[in-house]
């Protein structure tokens, strides 16, 4: 079956930038900036930019466009004992579809609320009990169903579906090129909006004064690896899926550096977006920044909704505001479902049709134990697992293997071979040397402190199951799959060699 391509150049950048920019950019990185050294961090962020982000881009819009298949394809072709890494990478992806879709669903609720802001004058009360009707859960004790969350998911779903489902050119690429212009649209405006209102440089101010005793802290440049990674898309499947539909004749070097540059200077934005929000919030109601920001989902679901009751006009501001957070987070949804569905097109060989709604299906049933009492716990808990152990490992070992294992060379010079501009040997020592040795140690230091402090608080038999034993599980999936399809595949590779 002949691959599917990207109808043009702007459709495919569309694409990865609308895979790239998401909830990540916006509910993510402005608090992990503030609580990670302020201007400071931007030195290890920027420093994992250059030396993980750009180089990442750079090998896997490379080795899609030269292997031509979905991650498990691509490793597999690589050696067919990577084939696993593959697979762990798409079940990464997986599992964080199932429960990013319910941020996007909760943003979806919220667009409804921001047009009368009827989450109230206790924002905290509202999410917490009102909305997502947390009681005494746990991530192990979900309690009920709540169909008021299940519905914007099942809606989020649809949407992502829909684009899946109809194809590389007429479904994804139409979808980015209507949701990404509408994007950088709303939150301009917000922008410009916000960051003229009073106190907004107090705002920006704390989040660019830099704080550099925090740079000594391991967990600061864990932040700043795990959050390029996850605002990249790299490491879990996606940009080699996406830059396996480039058409021949394409430029990798020019597209990495794009899409990289585009997604960090958006996050930048919404970071400036935020903190003017903040800043006005603390002047208007007599208080420092730092007693009225907060992080996580608390930063978009309370303090903002808080903040946008402040605002000028916030029957306008507080919809646009929430309506970006659901483009953004749905594009990058559709490029998480394009991941896995691309692995069971190419492994299974069946049709994209057939893949995408059984990988809709099943992934919508499961997203719906984030849809109940205590989804939010579990979707915490699960969330941190993915994106401070099991994506960092995935990465680290991705660099051993292009880095140590296959010929990295090999591999630059393809790309430098088919872009308008070269990359220099510094690609080849960052993916040898400078990566692999930040990334095993924020990896090693993760692992022990998770193991030795725990996270959040939570019972050691939740981060035992839904943690460790989930990460592990997607580990033995991958390698299963692996033992399985290798002697296959082995069998053929012979069969063709003795035709
Ligand atoms: N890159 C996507 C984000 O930042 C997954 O949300």
């Amino acid at each position: 079956m002949k691959r599917e391509q990207w109808g043009s150049r702007a459709g495919f950048i569309l694409a990865a930038v609308g895979s790239a920019i998401g909830l990540g950019n916006i509910w993510r990185f402005p608090y992990m900036a503030y609580e990670n050294g302020g201007g400071a961090f931007f030195v290890p962020y920027l420093f994992a930019m250059l030396t993980a982000g750009i180089p990442f881009m750079i090998m896997e819009f490379g080795l899609g466009h030269k292997l031509r298949g979905s991650a498990p394809v691509v490793f597999s072709k690589l050696n067919t004992k990577f084939e696993w890494l593959g697979w762990f990478q798409v079940g990464i992806a997986a599992t964080i579809a199932v429960y990013y879709v319910a941020v996007i669903g909760w943003a979806m609720s919220y667009v409804g609320f921001a047009f009368d802001q009827s989450w109230g004058t206790d924002t905290n009360a509202f999410f917490f009990s009102e909305y997502l009707k947390l009681g005494d859960n746990s991530p192990s004790n979900l309690g009920n169903w709540q169909l008021h969350i299940a519905l914007p998911m099942a809606l989020a779903w649809a949407i992502t579906f829909a684009a899946v489902f109809t194809g590389v050119k007429g479904g994804i690429e139409r979808a980015s090129k209507i949701m990404m212009p509408l994007l950088f649209v709303m939150v301009l405006l917000l922008v410009l909006r916000v960051a003229f209102l009073p106190g907004a440089v107090d705002g920006l101010n704390y989040l660019f004064t830099p704080d550099f005793s925090k740079l000594t802290d391991t967990k600061v440049w864990s932040a700043a690896y795990g959050q390029i990674f996850f605002t990249l898309s790299v490491g879990f499947a996606i940009m080699l899926a996406y830059s396996s539909y480039l058409p021949k004749k394409s430029d990798v070097t020019n597209n990495a550096f794009m899409t990289v540059l585009i997604n960090c200077g958006f996050s930048i934005l919404a970071g400036v977006l935020i903190f003017s929000i903040l800043g006005y919030m603390a002047l208007e109601q007599g208080k420092a920044v730092t007693e009225v920001v907060s992080g996580g989902v608390g930063l978009a679901f309370v303090t903002l909704p808080q903040a946008i009751n402040l605002l000028p006009a916030p029957y306008i501001l507080g919809p646009v505001f929430f309506l970006a957070l659901v483009v953004a987070g749905l594009s990058s949804h559709i490029s998480i479902i394009e991941a896995v569905t691309s692995a069971i097109i190419d492994k299974l060989n069946v049709s994209r049709k057939v893949a995408a709604s059984s990988v809709c299906g099943i992934g919508a049933v499961i997203s719906m134990a984030f849809a109940t009492n205590g989804g939010l716990l579990l979707l915490d808990l699960v969330d941190y697992f993915m994106n401070n152990v099991a994506l960092l490992a995935s990465c680290l070992i991705e660099l051993v293997i292009i880095g140590w294992l296959v010929k990295v060379s090999d591999i630059r010079a393809y790309v430098n071979k088919v872009s308008e501009f070269s990359v220099g040997a510094w690609l080849e020592v960052c993916v040898r040397f400078v990566s692999p040795l930040m990334l095993a140690w924020i990896v090693g230091t993760n692992l022990v402190n998770t193991f030795n402090e725990g996270y959040g608080g939570y019972a050691q038999s939740d981060l035992l199951m839904l943690g460790w034993g989930l990460t592990a599980a997607l580990i033995a999936v991958g390698v299963i799959i692996n033992i399985v399809s290798s002697p296959a595949k082995n069998s053929a590779e012979a069969q063709e060699a003795n035709a």
